[in-house]
């Protein structure tokens, strides 16, 4: 077995895991969830699911990773004890797995949308209802969906090859800075547009009526995709962590991911609205309503160019973070070369990202109960395994390892007393609780 790399620094832990956090989730996913899910409402359960649910469970994995210092399958294991909660990690790399197989479908429809955006004035002067054309005739009855996510997987892959040090932190260190500044030009850009208030009031206005069992479940599965949550992805990243506080930490990764998903908002809606486009438009949303905005913007071809790219930037150092679980976990328990288990693990995602892509097309084999498997496993992953798989971290570091023993690995990770006394009951009763009724409530027992 080779030696375990780790982060040199906080810095490029910090940026690798915000990489990772930051991604379609924020730009294509949070905005057409919100838009569902009725705007206003959505967003305040989000900021909520995040602050009570999610920064404990980043709190958490952070901190099951660093004290076991081991792959993802086998960390709660050895954390606890006992093997039998290894089936953590098992699920884990699962729900891994089927996050990539429609995760690279999208990030390959982003890298479409640069080329498409470069062959000149394609956007330009389209309405929305062309554009929707485009996207299908594309996305579902044309082979290049599959030629662009077999390129991303390709891309993804020699990534991790050159290892945590040098792959993750270099490329998260460049392409991260870059993000923020073109989402931050983006939000300022759509102020100027004209009637784009009933935008503003759309995402900002909260009406408590709206809030139903489902909007709950989607915003907790929402803010678990969001911050890479209940897998291991940010369970591996803690455990090249030897340095910094994981308090600290957890609050960096949570505030700035919510930053850029909420900024994504304050780009899209005031912007759909201005022009006329429906926020429940779902999963195509920034493929159909995005270029019509962009399309009758002044410098739209500019603009589609810088948000296409920081779509397909955030989307890369997601799928690294994605790939590097199922790399990690198949050479320690395997015993063999991160090289080989790479190939294995791009073997695996190119054939089920073909298959969710496939299942788009009309008529598809892969269509169950009139939704596609791309669907089945975008809903069955971040709604049920992650918030699934945080809530077992919960209890297996809340009750499977004695409070004395949490307590002195917490205060060795730089917690203070104070917290910790807050921490025990969120991980012990709050989250295994919250998570637990928001599920039996949406599947109608409660
Ligand atoms: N959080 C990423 C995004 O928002 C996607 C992602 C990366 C992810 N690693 C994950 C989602 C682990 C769930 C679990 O795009």
């Amino acid at each position: 077995m080779e030696k375990r790399t780790s982060f040199s620094s906080k810095f490029g832990m910090l940026a690798a895991a915000v990489g990772s956090a930051v991604g379609l989730g924020n730009i294509w996913k949070f905005p057409y969830e919100a838009g569902a899910n009725g705007g206003g409402a959505f967003l305040v359960v989000y900021l909520i699911c995040v602050l009570v649910l999610g920064f404990p469970a980043l709190i958490t994995e952070l901190s099951i990773g660093r004290m076991a210092k081991t792959n993802s399958l086998d960390a709660c294991g050895k954390v606890s004890g006992r093997k039998g909660w290894n089936f953590i990690g098992y699920m884990g790399v699962f729900s891994a797995f089927m996050v990539m197989c429609f995760y690279f479908v999208v990030a390959g429809w982003s890298l479409e949308y640069i080329c498409q955006t470069f062959a000149s004035s394609t956007f330009r002067d389209m309405d929305a209802s062309s554009l929707e054309t485009l996207f299908n005739t594309f996305a579902y009855s044309s082979r290049r969906p599959y030629l662009w996510l077999i390129l991303f997987i390709i891309a993804t892959a020699i990534i991790v090859q050159l290892g945590v040090q040098k792959g993750i932190e270099k490329g998260s260190k460049i392409l991260m800075p870059m993000l923020f500044l073109i989402i931050v030009i983006l939000a300022i850009y759509v102020i100027f547009l004209p009637n784009n208030t009933e935008g503003y009031q759309f995402y900002l206005n909260f009406d408590i009526s709206k809030i139903t069992p489902s909007v709950i479940l989607s915003a907790l599965g929402q803010s678990f995709f969001s911050l890479s949550l209940g897998l291991g992805t940010i369970l591996i990243y803690g455990s090249y962590m030897n340095q910094g506080n994981v308090v600290g930490t957890s609050l960096q990764i949570a505030l700035l991911d919510t930053l850029i998903a909420v900024f994504a908002g304050f780009v899209i809606f005031p912007a759909v609205f201005a022009y006329g486009i429906a926020p429940t438009e779902g999963p195509s949303l920034a493929f159909i309503a995005l270029p019509a905005v962009f399309a009758q913007m002044p410098g739209g071809t500019f603009v589609s160019l810088m948000f296409f790219s920081l779509l397909t930037i955030g989307a890369l150092t997601s799928t690294i973070s994605l790939l590097e679980v199922l790399t990690a976990s198949f050479a320690d328990k395997f015993h063999i070369s991160r090289q080989r288990s790479n190939i294995i693990a791009t073997m695996l995602v190119i054939i089920g990202s073909c298959l969710c892509c496939y299942s788009l097309t009309d008529g598809s084999l892969f269509n169950f109960c009139g939704k596609p498997l791309f669907s089945w496993f975008e809903d069955i992953t971040s709604d049920y395994l992650l918030p699934l798989g945080g809530m077992f971290m919960a209890i297996m570091l809340g009750w499977a390892v004695s409070k004395e023993k949490l307590r002195t690995a917490m205060t060795d990770f730089g917690m203070k007393p104070w917290f910790f006394s807050i921490y025990l009951v969120l991980v012990r009763f709050v989250t295994p609780t919250a998570i637990l009724l928001i599920m039996l409530r949406q599947s109608g027992i409660l």
